[in-house]
């Protein structure tokens, strides 16, 4: 579904990212990790074309998504839930959630606001409430539970464990796996939580310096038994 063929990826003169190659099949799951500033966020920003500039081929079912902005590669079923959340303040949890099920061109088979509320019970006393009014934990839970709502064909995901208490952390990844089960939702998701990231994921992927250092599934991460030390430990 989704296929990138020799990425590099640029902040004005800064070369962030170096000849990325990976694809993802249909409901496909693959993890992004990588120490902080290893590009992993830069990454998923080049996917959605949110911010670098991006030389290479980035393809979508397929189609090239050469000069297509952000907006309509949502509309194409990308979707990102990125770190800073973007959770609208001034509005509902319960309208945060419709807006977003209307920036989508699927018409049918979104879930209702109560599947998606059943799928993530901590919003429900809060459905009335301000975005603003919610925690910084209950504003993550709620950019999943909005990008999920939407129904993206992949949803990119940056560090969502982030800052969240442990006791949500578990719970979020298997209320993220069952969800995108049921509704085929593939997911490229940056972390560096490896137990999250093993929860919701079957392939891995490592970045160091911006350039791609491992690719395989977890067994095979597993049994590269210097991996962790060399690019993960700080
Ligand atoms: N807007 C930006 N302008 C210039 N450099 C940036 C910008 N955002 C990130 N960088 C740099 O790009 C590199 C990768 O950052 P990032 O993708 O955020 O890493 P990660 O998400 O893995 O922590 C870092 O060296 C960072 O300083
Ligand atoms: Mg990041």
């Amino acid at each position: 579904m989704l296929e990138l063929n020799s990425v590099d990826a640029f902040y004005g003169q800064a070369h962030i990212l170096h000849d990325i190659s990976l694809s993802l099949a249909t409901g496909g799951r693959l993890a992004v990790l990588g120490r902080n500033g290893a590009g992993k966020s830069t990454l998923l920003k080049s996917i959605m074309n949110a911010g670098p500039r991006v030389r290479g081929e980035v393809r979508l079912e397929g189609e090239l998504l050469d000069g297509i902005g952000a907006s309509d590669r949502v509309r194409r079923g990308l979707s990102l839930v990125p770190e800073d959340r973007r959770i609208f303040t001034h509005i509902s949890v319960k309208e945060n959630i419709l807006l977003a099920q209307q920036g989508t061109e699927r018409k049918s088979g979104l879930p209702t606001l109560e599947e998606v509320i059943a799928r993530f019970p901590l919003l429900r006393d809060l459905v009335n409430r301000l975005g603003g009014q919610l925690s910084g934990g209950q504003q993550q839970v709620l950019a999943v539970a909005r990008a999920i709502a939407a129904r993206p064909r992949l949803m990119l995901l940056d560090e969502p464990t982030e800052g969240l208490a442990p006791v949500i952390v578990e719970d979020l990844a298997e209320k993220i796996v069952e969800a995108c089960a049921t509704y085929g939702i593939g997911i490229l998701l940056a972390e560096q939580n490896l137990w999250f990231a093993r929860q919701c994921t079957s392939r891995v992927l490592l970045l160091d310096s911006g350039s791609l250092v491992f690719s395989g599934d977890w067994a095979e991460f597993d049994a590269s038994t210097d991996l962790v030390e060399r690019y993960l430990a700080v």
